[in-house]
């Protein structure tokens, strides 16, 4: 997508560089636009856990990456050697998020591409090299087609209201900042407006981290798009006074038999979605599928973290510098539980790269028969 008129996915090799993994740091978003730089596994682990990058398509690339980088300082010594060291850095790069599967499933791939390569190390590498160049490919045209299935949605809502904008709502950010490229709640808008669809979105401010107000906007901003910053709380009330289309997220992980794993607050968008007859739709490419688990709640990892995000803010000042400021008594204690499930009997669709499909057993086997 486009920052400042120029075209950027979210990860890439350095272009004098081939050793050098290059990321827009997101945590400096939306007031100043920073590249970081990764050299080597633990500052790979470093930018998944204090989300420079995040979304769980990007986390997944950004493991298929650090995985090459691990490959690029293992021992040469012996292809045993290799191996144990390879696998050691991705069980660390893995401990870094527990809930978005694509993490676990980049790692995987990479591990299993490269034992199947020959016992050079410099095979190794470079299959390792390609594999994490074909997981973000993937992952990119993956969320493209998800966004021409999923504009189908919004083509309908936008003739049944002759033509009026659309108004989406959605949590966090499953923009293209949360993936490779396009992201997956927002390909269905971008593929929309890009063919003259009006469309508005309301952006929920995804506290503590603010990934709608901060993320979601700005890549909406940056496309043109028209949008509006709520608090949190404010979609039920939205919903109420059918000021609310159609409710469209993403997700960190989604089982095969349709329990959805998203950023906190997700659920009750869902409930208030159905008390008010608002279709709820969850945007994925199949990376973010879970084929073993089948109960959300009982069986996804969930991650918590620090309560210093919930009690402290980060913002611009008028004099333009980004401080950090306490929001909270200083001695109260802040839980920080990061994600929770909406259980399949919530969620109209799924939006997938193959297609919209029911959120159950028999939709999503439908549309992924292999998976049998
Ligand atoms: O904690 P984050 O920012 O990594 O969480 C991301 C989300 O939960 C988003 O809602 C998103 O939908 C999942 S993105 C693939």
């Amino acid at each position: 997508m486009n920052v400042y008129g120029k075209h950027y996915r979210t990860i890439w090799l350095k272009d004098d560089d081939p050793n050098v993994v290059q990321i827009i740091d997101q945590r400096h978003l939306p007031h100043r636009f920073v590249v970081e730089d990764l050299t080597n596994v633990d500052e790979v682990a470093v930018a998944i856990k204090d989300m420079h990058v995040r979304g769980a398509g990007l986390i997944g690339a950004t493991a298929g990456y650090g995985m090459y980088i691990a490959a690029l300082h293992a021992p040469r010594t012996s292809p045993e050697a290799f191996m144990a060291a390879v696998s050691a850095d991705g069980d660390k790069l893995i401990a870094t998020r527990p809930t978005a599967v694509n993490l676990e499933w980049a790692v995987k791939r990479q591990l299993a591409a490269m034992s199947a390569a020959g016992d050079d190390p410099e095979e190794r590498i470079q299959v390792a090299q390609n594999i994490a160049k074909e997981i973000a490919d993937e992952d990119a045209e993956f969320c493209r087609r998800l966004g021409e299935h999923g504009k189908s949605i919004i083509k309908e809502i936008s003739e049944r209201k002759g033509g009026e904008p659309v108004n989406v709502l959605t949590h966090c950010n499953a923009g293209w900042l949360a993936f490779v490229d396009y992201g997956s709640a927002t390909a269905p808008v971008y593929a929309a407006h890009d063919e003259g669809v009006l469309v508005h979105v309301w952006v929920d401010e995804t506290r503590p981290r603010n990934q709608g107000a901060r993320l979601t906007a700005w890549e909406l901003g940056q496309h043109g798009v028209p949008h509006t910053v709520i608090a949190d709380n404010v979609g039920g009330h939205l919903m109420q006074h059918g000021l609310v289309d159609v409710v469209i997220v993403g997700t960190d992980r989604t089982l095969y038999t349709g329990d959805v794993a998203n950023k906190i607050g997700t659920y009750l968008k869902a409930l208030a979605a159905k008390d008010n007859g608002v279709p709820f739709y969850v945007a994925l490419p199949s990376s973010t599928f879970d084929w073993e688990k089948r109960d959300g709640v009982e069986e996804i990892p969930f991650e918590q973290r620090g309560g210093e995000e919930v009690k402290y803010i980060w913002g611009q000042t008028e004099a333009g510098d980004i401080e950090q400021v306490l929001l909270t008594p200083e001695d109260s204690p802040a839980a920080n539980f990061a994600f929770d499930v909406t259980p399949a009997r919530l969620v109209t669709g799924l939006i997938t790269e193959r297609g919209i499909c029911a959120a159950s057993e028999a939709g999503v086997l439908g549309l992924y028969p292999e998976k049998r």
